[in-house]
């Protein structure tokens, strides 16, 4: 079934093909695109295959990374939640600049974090990021993980933050 959940400002739910449009401009501001993978803008083309994608596995599985919309308004704000990456369920979180610095990253990943928990019995979460990306650095750790390890990809250092307890 459909995830949607409210929080205070949000809407947390899966995606839809209107999404596509939102999502692309998203992901084609090298603002946004600077602490991810190779730091590069991605063109519509990423944007398509990724909301199918992710329509498709919620539609199998349940869990993915939730598109996150914005309460009052109604606007696609970006993603929120989880997928495998290296064989580690990945935490993640991307959204528009419009809508940052408003505490809405905080509030999207402390809701999805219980939905994952909750909802879908995940285990074994973790988080990662860029250690320049203050802002991500700090919703990890008002998450409450804790530092695990630390990796090298396209040549900047990473850090890995989780649950340990939960392992
Ligand atoms: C990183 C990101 C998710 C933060 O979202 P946000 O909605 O602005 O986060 P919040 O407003 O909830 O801020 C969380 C905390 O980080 C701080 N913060 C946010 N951005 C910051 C920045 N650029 N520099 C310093 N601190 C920052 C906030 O002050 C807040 O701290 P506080 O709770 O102690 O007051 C958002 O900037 C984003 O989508 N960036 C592009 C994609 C990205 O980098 N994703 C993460 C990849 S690992």
């Amino acid at each position: 079934m459909a995830l949607r959940v409210e929080t205070e400002r949000l809407l947390i739910r899966g995606w839809t093909e209107d999404d596509i449009d939102p999502y692309a401009n998203m992901a084609s501001d090298p603002e946004v695109m600077r602490y991810i993978g190779n730091g590069e803008p991605r063109g519509r083309d990423y944007a398509e295959e990724f909301v199918r994608r992710m329509i498709r596995l919620h539609e199998e599985r349940g869990w993915i990374r939730f598109a996150v919309e914005h309460g009052e308004t109604g606007r696609f704000m970006g993603f929120c939640g989880y997928e495998m990456q290296d064989e580690v369920l990945d935490f993640g979180w991307r959204y528009a600049r419009d809508f940052w610095g408003g505490g809405y990253g905080s509030e999207a990943s402390l809701a999805v974090l219980g939905i994952g928990r909750e909802t879908y019995g995940l285990t074994g979460i973790e988080s990662q990021s860029y250690p320049e990306n203050v802002g991500s650095i700090r919703i990890i750790e008002k998450l409450g993980m804790t530092y695990l390890r630390e990796s090298v990809s396209f040549g900047r250092r990473i850090v890995h933050y989780g649950f340990p307890e939960e392992r």
